[in-house]
């Protein structure tokens, strides 16, 4: 598909493929500029315009390209600057309006900067080298013998691998060997390790490497093979996935599986290169197993790149056949310094699945994070003992890795197995099979029942730990469940100061049956919200979610590290609590601020996203791809409104009722980027807010040739023989000339129904006030994309409200205080000091190691207190 988007451009690109993916880039010689053109535009064309090297399109992504010129030290953007000029020439009249230019079709432009790159941070914890001295059941003993000789593992360390069998505690291991012994051992799977390499040339893994999944995005080679000093974090997460069956060390879930590799941690990388490794060989690599993410300091708020949101959302729509890649995140080591998957964007995505830990007693370690957007928790160090798995070097093994980085490979490698007997899994099946089989955890915590699925749900140990056997059992006979739908509400805006203590400021919002019937959306998922929230110190928030069911997500917690003075900005948080659940009925979100103290805030806005499986799958559109403006309607409160308004009123029907966005371009799936994708902006979209005429679709011709009507003729319109951008300036000025002609017309057959309706002088009339009084005075924010999609029956319940003052913000201390950070007290206890810098074991130099300052925070390097 890739190519034949490109067709225009000759031979040249469709030839490239897999050379450009090796592309060599010099980021210290070279400034890189990542592009996106509209559909059938040629890269060439704005490389010879603007005097640009192209470097071959980005990885997986749609449209989007590299180019290249030579580094300058004074933040020069040539694209930018570029149409800067160009808008200017255009005011000067040196350039004609109309005349088309290449740089009307540059959709995004990113140039590719790493000094602002959050380092991303290998979530090993290095365990205290004091073992347990605990003697197993000798008739435990004799069955994992018995087990290895079935099996025919004559691994040496296989009987150390706790986590498989485990022989001291039984119960307590991923209960994969019943798996093994059908024969399922991961053939035909891969799991590619994003990671700082893997060890191709160990013994343990030689076998089941598999080069053509993998590429060294540090190096630029095609191995990635471990080359600084702490370069053991990859191989150590690979050994555990795939380590092969033989007498070298143990051997991995998936003993049978291939394993890959990408190494992005040992140099900084750019978003586009982590985009690129994202989606590498995604036709062959079927899950990524990523065991990294932004510090878990408690005081990180980090979301990955627009380009790397967009090559997940690449991978699950286009991965693996279409059946989509599967992403696995460890949840993050941060629970003893408050901090929260939540907080991060990699382990919050609705496309990843998060994995927590617990250790060999089935206890909840002191690192791994609380968090509602945790599906699963599954094996890693505590209670004196860490996974035992295979290391850089010939022959070499390690005892010792632990944290979350250890728990998400074991769920790659049972996802491996599952793959095996059931290759045609799509990326949200295995979620729901994540989901429908865990094993509630025999430990206290904030367990409450999700009654739409019947299962236990908690912070910390989302639903449960992931059991290899119900995995693949569930696997065989699984009906796919159908595409993915959503719903997206209009932005409440509630900008209402949150009182300090254990109250909270609540919003809510009402889903009806009928929003979800038009969005085509039959359960729920996912469920996430954006909220913007102004505070003055961000540790010092926290929000729950309730669902209609009654059911509670701690989506944002307090975190007593996090001085940050700028709240939560556009900020998503997701939870996996309210899975299965219909989602009609009242939404809730709680804003606390339970520090008492000089910092205050207000609750500006927030929106709800429901995702879920469609009511109708034949109808159901993919997701389009995130832009940067996705969530920013909220902010864009002029013209665009006004001619949206404009627009919809002499709707075909001509009904005076109803609410104006109703009929826009909304497909039955409530498409939710649509409305703000149509008028398509300039491309970088952030340094353009200010520019009102070129993002508004007001009748002004001057605002139309950056091209707002591309694509949406029909061919019966003749061409005048004049190039397209000239023709969709054409119709676009008749459009709109027309549109406002119409719309004029429809404002006084509006005025007068109004008069004669109301029977009263209105001299401050708004149309959109009547025709959706809720909106009080926020209608020229809320019908932005929300509006477009609300149906016009969503109603926003207390504080929801604008800014009238009309029951804005609704106070209540109903919710029992402090129930975000009960039960964690204990464990913090030592494990908190995560200044010790010197409390690496002996084994573990690699992972605080030399030479690499930017990963050596790494996390809490101690063991704590052991819960129970
Ligand atoms: C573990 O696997 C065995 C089969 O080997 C199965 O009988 C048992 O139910 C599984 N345990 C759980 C908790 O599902
Ligand atoms: C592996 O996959 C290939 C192609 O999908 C298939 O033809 C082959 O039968 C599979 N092998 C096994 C052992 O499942
Ligand atoms: C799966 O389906 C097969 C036949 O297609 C059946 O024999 C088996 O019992 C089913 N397994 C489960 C767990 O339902
Ligand atoms: C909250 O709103 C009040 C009143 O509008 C304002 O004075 C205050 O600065 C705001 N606080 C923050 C943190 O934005």
């Amino acid at each position: 598909m890739r190519i034949s988007s490109w067709l225009p451009s000759g031979l040249l690109l469709c030839l490239a493929g897999d050379t450009w993916a090796r592309q060599h880039r010099n980021y210290d010689a070279h400034d890189y500029y990542v592009v996106e053109l509209r559909s059938g535009q040629r890269p060439e064309d704005l490389s010879r315009t603007l005097d640009l090297h192209y470097d071959g399109p980005v990885g997986e992504l749609d449209n989007t390209h590299f180019f290249r010129a030579q580094t300058r030290q004074d933040g020069y953007d040539h694209v930018r600057e570029a149409q800067e000029e160009l808008r200017l020439r255009r005011r000067r009249r040196d350039v004609g309006a109309a005349e088309p230019h290449i740089l009307d079709h540059v959709l995004l432009n990113k140039k590719q900067d790493l000094s602002t790159r959050f380092p991303l941070v290998k979530r090993g914890v290095i365990p205290p080298s004091v073992r347990q001295s605990t003697v197993g059941d000798p008739t435990l003993i004799q069955e994992g013998l018995d087990i290895a000789k079935t099996l025919d593992i004559t691994d040496p360390i296989f009987q150390d691998q706790w986590h498989l069998y485990n022989h001291i505690q039984p119960g307590h291991d991923i209960n994969v060997t019943g798996v093994w012994g059908q024969g399922i051992t991961g053939k035909n799977s891969t799991v590619c390790i994003v990671d700082d390499g893997l060890d191709m040339d160990s013994d343990d893994l030689q076998a089941n490497y598999f080069q053509a999944g993998s590429w060294d995005f540090n190096d630029q080679v095609q191995d990635p093979k471990p080359r600084l000093s702490d370069d053991h974090h990859g191989t150590r997460c690979a050994g555990e996935v795939a380590a092969a069956r033989n007498n070298i060390c143990g051997v991995g879930v998936a003993y049978d599986g291939k394993v890959s590799a990408c190494r992005i941690l040992s140099k900084v990388i750019s978003d586009a290169d982590e985009a690129i490794a994202m989606n590498y060989a995604y036709q062959e690599n079927q899950i990524y197993s990523c065991s990294w993410g932004p510090p878990d300091d408690g005081q990180s708020m980090e979301q990955p790149g627009l380009l790397i949101r967009r090559a997940m959302l690449k991978g699950v729509q286009a991965g693996r056949g279409g059946l989509g890649s599967i992403y696995v995140f460890a949840i993050g080591n941060g629970a003893a310094n408050d901090d929260n998957c939540n907080f991060d964007g990699y382990t919050n995505s609705i496309y990843s699945v998060s994995v927590g830990g617990i250790d060999r007693k089935g206890a909840h370690p002191y690192y791994s994070e609380k968090c509602s957007a945790q599906l699963v928790v599954t094996y890693s160090s505590g209670s004196g003992d860490a996974i035992h798995t295979t290391d850089v070097g010939k022959d070499k093994c390690y005892t010792n890795h632990g944290g979350t980085s250890a728990a998400g490979p074991l769920v790659a490698g049972i996802y491996g197995l599952m793959l095996e007997v059931n290759p045609s899994l799509t990326w949200r099946d295995i979620q729901w099979l994540t989901v429908l089989t865990a094993v509630k955890i025999d430990q206290e915590s904030d367990w409450s029942l999700n009654t739409a699925i019947q299962k236990d749900f908690s912070h910390q140990f989302g639903y449960g730990k992931a059991d290899a056997w119900a995995l693949v059992e569930g696997a065989r006979n699984w009906t796919n469940v159908k595409p993915q739908a959503w719903y997206y509400s209009p932005w409440m805006h509630v900008k209402h100061p949150i009182p300090q203590g254990d109250q909270g400021l609540t919003s809510s919002f009402e889903v009806t049956a009928d929003i979800l019937k038009m969005a085509n959306l039959e359960r729920l998922e996912h469920v996430t919200v954006t909220m913007n929230v102004a505070h003055t110190r961000r540790g010092d928030l926290s929000a729950e979610l309730r669902s209609p069911t009654g059911m509670v997500s701690h989506i944002a917690t307090h975190r007593r590290n996090d001085d940050a003075n700028s709240g939560y900005v556009d900020w998503t948080f997701m939870s996996v609590a309210h899975w299965g659940e219909p989602g009609v009925g009242t939404w809730t979100v709680v804003v606390k601020d339970t520090s008492v103290n000089e910092h205050s805030g207000n609750f500006t806005d927030w929106r709800l996203k429901l995702w879920g499986e469609s009511i109708d799958g034949s109808k159901q559109e993919l997701l389009p791809m995130p832009t940067e403006t996705d969530d920013d309607d909220h902010d864009v409160i002029t013209n665009p409104d006004v001619a949206t308004t404009s627009v919809a009123v002499p709707t075909e029907t001509g009904k005076p009722e109803g609410n104006p966005d109703d009929h826009q371009h909304r497909p039955v799936n409530a498409k939710p980027t649509e409305s703000s994708t149509v008028p398509p902006k300039e491309g970088d979209k952030e340094d353009d807010k200010v520019d009102e005429p070129a993002t508004s679709s007001t009748p002004t011709p001057s605002a139309t040739p950056s091209a707002n009507t591309d694509r949406l003729l029909p061919h019966i319109f003749p061409t005048f023989g004049v190039t397209k951008s000239t023709q969709a300036w054409i119709y676009g000025s008749i459009t709109l000339i027309l549109l406002f002609l119409i719309g004029l017309g429809g404002y006084w057959y509006h005025q007068r129904r109004r008069r004669s309706w109301l029977n009263r002088d209105d001299y401050n009339f708004e149309m959109v006030d009547r025709q959706n009084p809720d909106d009080d005075d926020d209608h020229d924010n809320g019908h932005g994309r929300g509006g477009a999609n609300g149906n016009g029956n969503g109603h926003m319940n207390g504080g929801a409200r604008g800014k009238q003052g009309k029951k804005a913000g609704r106070l209540y201390d109903a919710f029992a205080p402090g129930s975000d950070d009960e039960s964690e007290g204990d464990a913090f206890g030592v494990g908190s000091d995560i200044e010790d810098e010197g409390e690496e074991g002996e084994e573990g130099k690699g992972l605080v190691g030399t030479g690499n300052q930017r990963y050596k925070d790494d996390e809490p390097r101690r063991e704590g207190v052991d819960v129970g």
